[in-house]
């Protein structure tokens, strides 16, 4: 028993010193265990909470780590109608496992991180963003009791969003990191068209029907083929520029994770359709066995586990473990006796 408790504090000595997700003594998040978890809950119930289940291992938790730290002691600062206090729990350290956050029963997930917003003693999975002005515009929204979802919509205006039929067929794309990933880091063998745009320009808002129109019919014939984007370069002027793009609308289209050509004299419908019918068929080649593999590994990566999450280990602790902590002395005593006996035996 030494033994085991002396390796595992050198480990987590080892680890402390280079590990992001490690608190600092002035950190405004709050770091629970299982055994203050419910506390924490029940003492915050009146105000709102942005509970965090991670990892310190896991590279997403790394990569969070100080965005929530910041987001933390911004909020506190804030005059808000509620309180936001920001917390997270090691959910996979050995002695955290007992609260078995991730059970169906309890949180019901599998990946790290796992966040959830908890206000008027309901809990719900957070969805929004995962850097700092992010969690401070989606938690200031909850604690003024908005809809922190349609709060977002309104400051990120897209042509193709509000409008259904528009939405299918048109990926009205947000940052940086929305468009690396449906337009260039995606390994699906597609001709990416993107529509760069304002939300604000007449022209722009007249041609919105024509590119649907366009990729309505583009589709109908090679939607294994091509996907049509559009960004809002009024709003995302940094992507818009870094790209190349100075004016809007402007059409270009991205193959294999470059941008390929711009489309010149864009006019209604069916002068996108010829042009990306065209560009179909000069750039869209078979995939390869490489970009096959590829495929089929970013498939099972993102199959099972969230975007941008790690896995986290199943909750299914043998009945022993998960009641040990709710034993009582003489039990848990017994029951220890029982562990070590079967560990040495084991050996
Ligand atoms: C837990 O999550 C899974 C996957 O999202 C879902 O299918 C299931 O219904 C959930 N279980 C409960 C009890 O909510």
């Amino acid at each position: 028993m030494k033994l085991f408790l002396l390796v595992t504090s050198l480990l987590a000595a080892f680890s402390a010193a280079d590990d992001p997700t490690k608190e600092p003594a002035d950190s405004k998040v709050t770091v629970l265990t299982a055994n203050t978890f419910h506390r924490f809950v029940e003492k915050h119930s009146d105000d709102v909470v942005l509970m965090e289940f991670y990892a310190p291992w896991c590279g997403h938790c790394k990569q969070l780590a100080p965005h929530y730290r910041s987001a933390a002691a911004e909020l506190a600062t804030m005059d808000l109608p509620k309180k936001v206090f920001l917390a997270k729990m090691d959910d996979s350290d050995e002695s955290n496992r007992k609260l078995r956050a991730g059970a169906e029963d309890m949180y019901n997930f599998t990946s790290y991180p796992s966040l959830f917003v908890f206000t008027d003693g309901e809990h719900e999975r957070y969805g929004g963003a995962r850097e700092h002005e992010g969690i401070v515009f989606h938690m200031a929204a909850v604690a003024r009791d908005l809809d922190p979802y349609e709060e977002e919509l309104k400051t990120k205006p897209g042509l193709y969003k509000s409008n259904p039929d528009y939405a299918t067929v048109i990926n009205d794309l947000d940052d940086e990191a929305d468009f690396a990933k449906h337009v260039v880091d995606i390994p699906d063998n597609k001709l990416h068209v993107v529509e760069w745009y304002s939300d604000r320009c007449p022209f722009c808002k007249s041609l919105a029907s024509e590119y649907v129109e366009a990729a309505k019919k583009v589709l109908g014939k090679s939607e294994d083929k091509v996907q049509f984007h559009a960004v809002n370069s009024r709003v995302f002027y940094d992507l818009a520029e870094s790209n190349g793009i100075t004016g809007y609308p402007w059409v270009c289209f991205f193959y294999e994770g470059v941008k390929v050509e711009d489309m010149a004299g864009l006019g209604g419908a069916d002068s996108i359709v010829n042009w990306v019918n065209k560009k179909i068929g000069a750039s869209w080649h078979e995939p390869t066995a490489e970009q096959l593999a590829a495929q089929a590994k970013w498939t099972e990566g993102g199959g099972d586990e969230e975007e941008g999450s790690c896995g986290a280990p199943p909750v299914e602790l043998p009945a022993f473990d998960k009641y040990l902590f709710e034993l009582d002395k003489a039990a848990y005593k017994e029951a220890v006796t029982k562990l070590m006996a079967d560990m040495m035996a084991a050996l």
